[in-house]
């Protein structure tokens, strides 16, 4: 079963590669730059925190997994430690993390389009401490291609681009599912609620991302985790090559992609 899954994968994930150019993949020396806010900082902004505060309840009421603080902050985290880990300059790293905090506000104003939305929104804020505009263009370009609508995947554009995308599409869990009775969750609920553990592992030497996820296959089958998040899994594999990476996808100890 694992060796048809695997070919099933592969064979889709070949079917929707296009040529892409070459990426560069190196790190950058360090800049010596400061930014005038932190992401600890932004994290306690009221206007920071309404606006998700309010996306995520938007979201409660439309069926939505959570998109609150607990998404904002893992996502902050985990995309500062991918360029952390692949030795990118800390001020880029800095970035990777605000876009991780600010990437889903949009969603106060509408699911449709909240990339978008969430990028205009960061722009805003970042003015008001006064980040260069050279940096909220890194930001707003980062927030703005992390949208994975069926119709429209975002693309990785750059270094912090790349970071958001993976550490977004890696924030599977239980504990984002919102429906206490599992008669009523939806097919996004099941798989969340099936992932007891999931990890990005970024191995610098050997050029590798790696997504490790356990799941209880009495709740969820592993097919229907890749019927849900392959495009997803897409997304984070051309964001790993932007990086000069290899992106894999590990689930209960087996390699499938
Ligand atoms: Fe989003
Ligand atoms: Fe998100």
């Amino acid at each position: 079963m694992v060796k048809n899954m695997h070919g099933r994968v592969n064979e889709f994930v070949e079917a929707m590669e296009e040529s892409r150019p070459e990426q560069p993949g190196a790190a950058a020396q360090p800049s010596g730059k400061v930014l005038p806010v932190s992401v600890d900082t932004l994290a306690r902004d009221p206007e920071v925190q309404a606006y998700i505060e309010a996306a995520n309840a938007n979201l409660g009421v439309i069926g939505f997994t959570e998109h609150g603080t607990r998404h904002a902050n893992l996502v902050a985290r985990i995309a500062r430690n991918v360029l952390r880990r692949l030795d990118y300059d800390p001020h880029l790293q800095e970035l990777a993390a605000i876009s991780g905090y600010l990437h889903d506000m949009g969603n106060a104003i509408s699911r449709y389009d909240h990339a978008l939305t969430s990028a205009l929104l960061a722009r805003d804020i970042l003015l008001r401490y006064g980040v260069a505009p050279a940096d909220i263009a890194l930001v707003m370009g980062a927030i703005g291609s992390h949208g994975d609508d069926a119709q429209r995947l975002g693309e990785a554009v750059h270094p912090v681009s790349a970071a958001l995308i993976l550490a977004d599409k890696s924030d599977v869990h239980r504990s984002r599912v919102r429906a206490s009775d599992p008669g009523k969750f939806d097919a996004h609920d099941r798989v969340n609620w099936a992932v007891e553990s999931s990890f990005l592992r970024v191995d610098p030497e050997q050029k590798s991302i790696t997504l490790e996820l356990t799941i209880d296959t009495s709740i969820s089958q592993v097919m229907d985790y890749f019927e849900i998040f392959l495009p997803r899994m897409l997304m984070c594999r051309r964001a790993a090559e932007l990086l000069g990476c290899n992106f894999h996808i590990h689930i209960n100890g087996v390699e499938l992609l």
